[in-house]
């Protein structure tokens, strides 16, 4: 059945009213990884898998929210004291509450939501469930927060109530995702630009290794204590440094005996991968997509040997697709698992999710998963 209906009969069921639905997105992000809370430009964009949610305002100062995916049912207040244990439900309450901090109206609603962003899989499955219910919040409750804020209650909602230190690209692209458009933002200063993405002849495949790290959270966060620990050496030298992506690499050079070797390698890579945004950026506006695939082979092994984000099973997936004469593929998101993002020409896609389901397969005992991804729209209201 089809995932709008199975909503709408749970919530009549539990309820016996109707809400309005609102939907949002998870996110690719062509290139720019680890470069958000460096203040580096990232380049993701939204797709078409997400989170559907039906919502009631229900008159009380209580949510009851029921995840079908879970098939799980809670109910919590919004005070500070009523944070619930499921953590699906924590980051439902973390808006609300994110929301209230910042002056917004949040009162008790009725809500049943389901989703198809596959968990874990580094496709940010949890911004969009944070920007369905921000974009529904604001739009129920009339707050007119703008589209930033909504994005930050969601990254305020990550921090503070689920122990991700991350930075704002995955609601960023959730909020502000736009059919058939990557988008260019500038995390320091907030800027952004669409660029038309459509690869005419090239098709966009994710494969998911299906790697779940447990301490994925812990070793992000210590990702991005080793940049600010370089950001600060270099800011002696260099005060107009605000952030380590303002660094010069020559700068990085001068501190090179007075940071850790390991912090060290993971500064370079982040001055690098910020430059490779801007350099896709301009080999997409030339139908460059030579150069953009390149652009994303040295993003992996940045990844892989400088960040060390990466792991067997997406280094393997990286070497498949570069011996199919696949045009691009890099280890996308955080990390530690998930998927590889590959940027194929028509006529090789079928060779190569063939080769890659059979060698991967034979080397891990497990096929990985494929999903063809589509740009689409971000947060919105279903009128229909
Ligand atoms: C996760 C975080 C983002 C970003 C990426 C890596 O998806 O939520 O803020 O840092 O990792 O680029």
């Amino acid at each position: 059945m089809e995932m709008k209906k199975k909503i709408q009969e749970k919530f009549k069921t539990l309820y016996n009213c109707e809400g309005t639905f609102f939907a949002s997105a998870g996110r690719i992000n062509l290139i720019g990884e680890h470069t958000d809370y460096n203040g580096g430009y990232v380049f993701p964009g939204a797709i078409d898998k997400g989170i559907l949610a039906e919502i009631a305002v229900n008159g009380t100062d209580k949510i009851h929210a029921y995840s079908l995916d879970y098939d799980e049912y809670v109910e919590f207040g919004l005070n500070e004291e009523d944070k619930p244990e499921q953590s699906w439900a924590r980051y439902v309450f973390g808006v609300c509450r994110e929301t209230v901090k910042r002056g917004g109206k949040v009162e008790g609603f009725d809500t049943v939501f389901a989703g198809d962003v596959p968990l874990g899989a580094g496709l940010s499955s949890s911004a969009a469930l944070e920007s369905t219910f921000a974009f529904a919040l604001n739009y129920l409750f009339r707050n007119k927060t703008d589209k930033f804020e909504l994005a930050k209650i969601g990254q305020a909602t990550e921090h503070n109530y689920c122990g991700v230190n991350c930075g704002i690209m995955d609601q960023f692209a959730s909020v502000f995702g736009k059919k058939g458009s990557l988008i260019r933002l500038d995390c320091k200063t907030l800027e952004y630009k669409y660029f038309p993405f459509d690869p005419k002849g090239y098709r966009l495949v994710l494969l998911d290794s299906c790697v779940k790290h447990e301490l994925a959270s812990s070793a992000y966060n210590k990702r991005r204590k080793s940049c600010e620990n370089v950001a600060d050496a270099i800011r002696k030298n260099h005060p107009e440094v605000e952030f380590l992506s303002d660094a010069k690499r020559v700068w990085l050079e001068e501190v090179r005996e007075e940071v850790p070797q390991e912090d060290f390698l993971r500064a370079e890579y982040v001055i690098g991968e910020v430059q490779r945004v801007l350099d896709v950026c301009d080999a997409l506006e030339r139908g460059d997509y030579e150069t953009v695939g390149e652009m994303m082979y040295q993003t992996h092994f940045g990844l892989s040997r400088l960040y060390e984000v990466s792991c067997e099973e997406l280094d393997f997936l990286n070497n498949v697709a570069r011996r199919c004469d696949v045009t691009g593929s890099r280890v996308m998101g955080g990390g530690f698992g998930g998927c590889t993002l590959n940027l194929v020409k028509d006529e090789l896609y079928d060779h190569f999710i063939e080769t890659a389901i059979k060698e991967f397969t034979g080397q891990f005992g497990h096929a990985p998963k494929v999903y063809e991804v589509h740009i689409s729209d971000g947060a919105r209201v279903l009128n229909d």
